[in-house]
């Protein structure tokens, strides 16, 4: 009886199929697929107020922000928003003991005052085209996949340059659908992008770690940028004579607030998401390599932790690690929760039986035999896809291996019959300025333990057949006294200590190439390379390209067996636009969530004595006062944070939250943890983006930093 009432449930899920929220859709094509459902939700603008190539639209005033987030103009003179964890490596370049930006803030109060970036650029969009039928061409279906690959390649290039030509921008092809289909994208590139402002740590990561990937949540994740332009108004790399650049438009912002189940829409850059995978592809993903991930992971952090604890030195030391560690590591605790909870592999399944029901026809035996191969394929893959974690994870997660690691260009060159002397030192150069910051953030203490732990569970979880057979010599050597061996590899290791690295780049020979190539840090590497390149590289490679052909035909027949479906293609680092309504969700049986939080769920978590809640008087005063001026919301509340259903994932970062009039209400920058299997399955009930409320942020600037002059900046909107 459960199990029919499993399935009839399963089966209801099936019928509906695009759930509200679901989807990143290709701006393009909005007018086309979403743009009736759009109104229906509530929207007031049209898709060509969203993208244009004709006149200006909000398009305009979205930038793709360094390698991996989003940010928006929101003036006239080139402002742009996007998360404080977004801009935090160049917060952190410009802070020194003296200048403490990260502690303290930044505010330039004048153009004159912002901050150069090298090397931070803004990429925006000018238009796209599809170009499906000049990039296949000549493909055919007989061609292996590197055949396949080669071809398209050469095709893009040349559709490339013509493109590149005629219209002086830059441009890109990209795959959508699995390789189903191409576009061609415009882009532009700004390349001198200025630090304006950013909050304190403690508003603009407040609840750090503790609160990351969570609702509710009470951070202000922003930080402000300024994209500077020659005078001809268009990209130049870094110049003093540079301006402000005038954007053909900028994003208005609203003082309005955020209702319950108001429309809203999302646009940004959304990284990677697996929405068509078949069942097991996820069960590979959410059974076989994150279990040990999340392990290896936890084994480090919890190591971490031990040592930051009564240790503020270490605890700076290892914020940025420990931060990045521990991002991954919740994530895919969350993602393989959330598909087991929704019986995520079964619906899968479910999806792949109706499948095999209709290749069974004669008119779609293009598809039949998909599924067996998947499944062969995929049990393949098992046990290299784990060696490869196993060796990214547990070996390279050896802080003294990866730094050994660093030192393989050199070693490579200096064996070349004809080295370069001057490659050399530029090699060795940058090597030593590693050196010093590599140390600056070492505590050895930590990493033996590190070393200790991750060795032993690389050696007692992997078959010999895929573990490099140091793991053996190690298990011989110290008959299971890993700490016993890490010892031994400590003291003999020359990459221990800053003075003796540095000691070795004085003057480097072939003497010193030898003792860097038998230090027994860099054998490991070693190791560890050799093996991943004579047993995993190829293998995986090749059943890579064998899964990845399959996901383009199974992805055709999908669309070809749902005909009354919309698809949406899976997320690439392209512009898309999602959108949904704002929500809370109830997450678990009794349990709701409100869609919003407040600058008093800050004075609850506030806790002077724990590193992620300390709250600063400036900001307790001006919560004591109620001096929110015109940026409380009508319920005379400061809001902080706000949750919405719209489809996420990384990159989202920084994207502006919209309402029904394209006007910014708020500044996305995570998603809810019951909902981050959204990048594998998007459910309703509980997939939920996560916002900083714009009046937050024009609060902290105006009230907090006194940085009014980039308030009057934005066109504010009641
Ligand atoms: N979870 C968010 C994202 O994936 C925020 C990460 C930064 N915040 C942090 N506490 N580590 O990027
Ligand atoms: N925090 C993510 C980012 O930085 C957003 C997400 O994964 O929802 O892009």
């Amino acid at each position: 009886m459960k199990k029919l009432f499993l399935l009839m449930f399963i089966m209801g899920l099936l019928v509906r199929p695009l759930l509200a929220g679901e989807g990143m859709w290709i701006p393009l094509l909005l007018q086309q697929l979403n743009e009736k459902e759009m109104r229906d939700m509530g929207m007031r603008i049209s898709a060509e107020d969203i993208y244009s190539i004709n006149r200006s639209s909000l398009k305009d005033a979205i930038v793709l922000f360094g390698g991996g987030c989003t940010a928006e103009i929101v003036s006239d003179k080139g402002l742009i928003l996007t998360n404080h964890h977004c801009g935090f490596g160049e917060i952190q370049r410009h802070s020194s003991v003296e200048h403490d930006y990260l502690t303290n803030g930044f505010w330039a109060m004048s153009q004159a005052d912002e901050l150069s970036c090298p090397g931070l650029t803004t990429t925006m969009l000018m238009k796209m085209e599809e170009v499906t039928k000049a990039v296949l061409d000549k493909v055919t279906a007989d061609m292996t996949e590197q055949q396949r690959n080669a071809l398209i390649k050469e095709n893009s290039s040349r559709i490339i340059e013509k493109a590149t030509k005629e219209s002086g921008y830059d441009a890109v092809v990209r795959s959508f659908y699995q390789g189903n289909q191409y576009y061609l994208l415009y882009t532009q590139t700004f390349k001198d992008v200025r630090l304006v402002g950013a909050p304190p740590s403690n508003i603009g990561k407040f609840g750090g770690d503790t609160d990351n990937w969570m609702w509710p949540r009470h951070t202000g994740d922003f930080s402000v940028f300024r994209i500077y332009v020659g005078k001809d108004n268009k990209p130049a790399d870094f110049s003093t004579d540079n301006v402000p650049y005038k954007p053909a438009s900028h994003i208005p912002v609203s003082l309005g607030g955020v209702g319950e189940n108001d429309f809203t829409f999302v646009f940004g850059y959304p990284a990677r998401t697996k929405q068509y995978l078949p069942s097991y592809g996820v069960s590979l993903i959410t059974e076989v390599t994150n279990p040990p991930k999340i392990t290896l992971r936890e084994t480090r952090l919890e190591i971490f932790k031990r040592h930051s604890l009564n240790n503020p030195r270490v605890r700076i030391q290892y914020a940025a690690k420990d931060a990045r560690i521990a991002n991954g590591w919740k994530k895919m605790i969350g993602e393989s929760k959330g598909i087991d909870r929704l019986n995520g592999i079964a619906r899968k399944q479910l999806t792949e039986a109706r499948f095999i029901d209709w290749a069974a026809s004669d008119a779609n035996k293009a598809y039949a035999g998909l599924l067996p191969a998947f499944e062969a394929r995929y049990a393949q893959l098992i046990p290299i896809a784990l060696a490869a974690d196993y060796i990214n994870e547990a070996g390279m997660g050896i802080e003294l291996v990866g730094f050994a690691a660093r030192f393989r260009p050199l070693v490579d060159e200096s064996m070349k019959a004809n080295a370069d002397a001057q490659k050399m030192t530029i090699l060795t150069e940058s090597l030593r300025k590693q050196t010093e910051e590599y140390f600056k953030d070492y505590y050895e203490p930590i990493d033996r333990e590190v070393a200790a732990a991750l060795l032993k569970l690389y050696a007692e979880n992997q078959p010999s057949a895929f573990r490099p057979a140091f793991l053996d010599d190690i298990q011989a050597d110290c008959k299971g006294n890993y700490t016993a061996y890490v010892d031994k590899l400590f003291a003999q290791s020359v990459f221990t200590s800053k003075e003796s690295v540095q000691k070795l780049l004085e003057n480097v020979t072939m003497k010193t190439v030898k003792k860097i190539t038998s230090d027994p840090a860099y054998k490991m590497y070693a190791d560890l390379f050799g093996f991943y390149n004579q047993h995993i590289k190829q293998p995986y490679q090749q059943l890579n390209d064998g899964i990845d052909s399959l996901q383009r035909l199974y992805m055709q027949g999908l669309m070809a067996m749902q005909t009354d479906t919309r698809f949406y293609p899976d997320a690439n680092f392209t512009l898309r636009v999602t959108y949904g309504k704002v929500e809370g969700y109830a997450p678990a049986d009794g349990v709701y969530y409100k869609h919003f939080t407040t600058l008093d769920g800050i004075m609850e978590k506030e806790n002077p004595d724990v590193y992620d809640y300390v709250v600063e008087d400036k900001l307790k005063n001006l919560y004591n006062t109620r001096d929110y001026g015109r940026y409380a919301a009508s319920d005379g509340k400061m809001h902080v944070a706000f949750a919405a259903s719209n489809h996420t994932t990384g990159g989202n970062s920084g994207s502006p939250v919209l309402n029904a009039d394209g006007q910014m209400i708020g500044l996305n920058f995570d998603r809810c943890w019951e909902g981050t299997m959204s990048d594998l399955m998007y459910d309703p009930a509980m997939s939920r983006n996560i916002a900083v409320d714009i009046r937050y942020i024009l609060f902290i600037m105006d009230k907090y930093a006194g940085a009014r002059h980039l308030v009057d900046e934005m066109t504010l909107v009641n």
